[in-house]
């Protein structure tokens, strides 16, 4: 990496790194900017996976309708509002609700869902389900939706071409976002790490997407390959060697943290899934939120978007997210955790003596 290069070379150069010492440096200054600019608290987030059924079929995905080895479910409106209510009780901000994409999960149902959470809890609700027309956007934000989660997974058009086919409105995952905010919703977005056919500059190319989208959120996780889906059995079958996913997630968090410093990034549940101690990692790489999983266990198991290691209750996963947070030398956010911005954001100070 050249000190003179550009912002480019300077990113790719990071992105190449392979030196612990020199990670540090970028890993150090991640914190740093974050502890500036969203302070030391971390956001608890309570996610509720509401269904696992979904009629496409994104090839990386386990919930894809080609699954057919999977027993699919919807809970009842009863059993999220008793989400709803543990999470409020365990003092988080927020509870998302996520699943895949299906006739049965009508807009209809979810407004009522919306619309009970906001009348009985002091919570943020976040939407994360799916591609659905405008109007059902506007609809739910009508009925107190504060936020929604549609992530562009790669900005390497043609990899994401072959591995989900459009819907037919013509709109792709960017113009869903910019309409999203337009109608008042906080957006988040992001990506996998690590997917067959990936390299460099799709990660240099995703980060400055996050510079031009510049969601209030932005998720990075590495890609779990899942046997039973189109993309997982070549990744296992080719046995090419695993790039280390986990280790440039980790680089694209702490980057995305200096290109876009207020912005809220959790610790991913797939790097915790995919790596011991992968929320610790999160925290140590400049992210601020965390998205507890507070689905029944029964319903959990059976949301295998990829293979899960042990799931634990949400009662020992709090405790557990309760010691990294401690351990972090950070505090359990107070409030929503909903994003400051700040003027100042667009010189964020530390990038060029990085
Ligand atoms: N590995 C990692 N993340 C995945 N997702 C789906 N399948 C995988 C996988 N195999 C993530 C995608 C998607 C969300 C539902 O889960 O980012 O947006
Ligand atoms: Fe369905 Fe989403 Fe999985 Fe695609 S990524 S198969 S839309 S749940």
């Amino acid at each position: 990496m050249s000190p003179q290069g550009g912002i480019s070379e300077n990113i790719s150069g990071w992105l190449a790194e392979t030196d612990e010492h020199r990670l540090d440096l970028l890993w150090t200054t991640a914190r740093q900017v974050r502890e500036q600019f969203t302070g030391r608290q971390v956001h608890l987030r309570g996610l509720i996976e509401i269904s696992n059924l979904c009629e496409r079929n994104c090839t990386y995905c386990g919930l894809r309708a080609g699954n057919k080895n999977l027993p699919r479910y919807r809970m009842t409106d009863l059993e999220i509002l008793e989400c709803a209510k543990k999470a409020s009780d365990l003092g988080y901000g927020t509870v998302v609700l996520q699943s895949g994409e299906h006739p049965s999960i009508e807009t209809r149902w979810l407004c009522g869902i919306v619309r009970a959470i906001k009348r009985s809890f002091p919570l943020a609700v976040t939407l994360s389900v799916g591609e659905r027309p405008l109007c059902d956007y506007a609809n739910l934000r009508e009925c107190g939706a504060d936020r929604y989660l549609l992530k562009f997974e790669t900005s390497n058009a043609r990899l994401f071409s072959q591995m989900q086919s459009p819907l037919s409105d013509g709109l792709d995952r960017l113009a869903r976002l910019r309409f999203l905010r337009r109608i008042g919703y906080e957006i988040g977005s992001g990506t996998m790490v690590g997917l067959p056919g990936q390299g460099i500059r799709d990660y240099l190319r995703d980060l400055f997407l996050f510079c031009e989208t510049d969601p209030d959120m932005i998720a990075v996780g590495p890609y779990i390959a899942h046997p039973g889906t189109p993309l997982g059995k070549k990744a296992i079958k080719s046995q090419a060697p695993q790039p280390d996913s986990a280790l440039m997630t980790r680089k694209v968090m702490a980057l995305a943290r200096l290109l876009c410093p207020t912005a809220n990034i959790p610790a991913t549940t797939a790097l915790a899934t995919s790596e011991r101690g992968g929320y610790q990692m999160g925290l140590d790489s400049g992210a601020n939120v965390i998205m507890p999983n507070i689905t029944p266990l029964v319903y959990r198991a059976q949301y295998e978007i990829y293979p899960d290691s042990a799931a634990l209750e949400h009662e020992d996963m709090h405790r557990e997210v309760l010691r990294v947070i401690e351990a972090a030398g950070m505090e359990v956010g107070k409030n929503r955790g909903d994003r400051r911005r700040q003027r100042t954001e667009f010189a964020a100070p530390t990038w060029k003596s990085l």
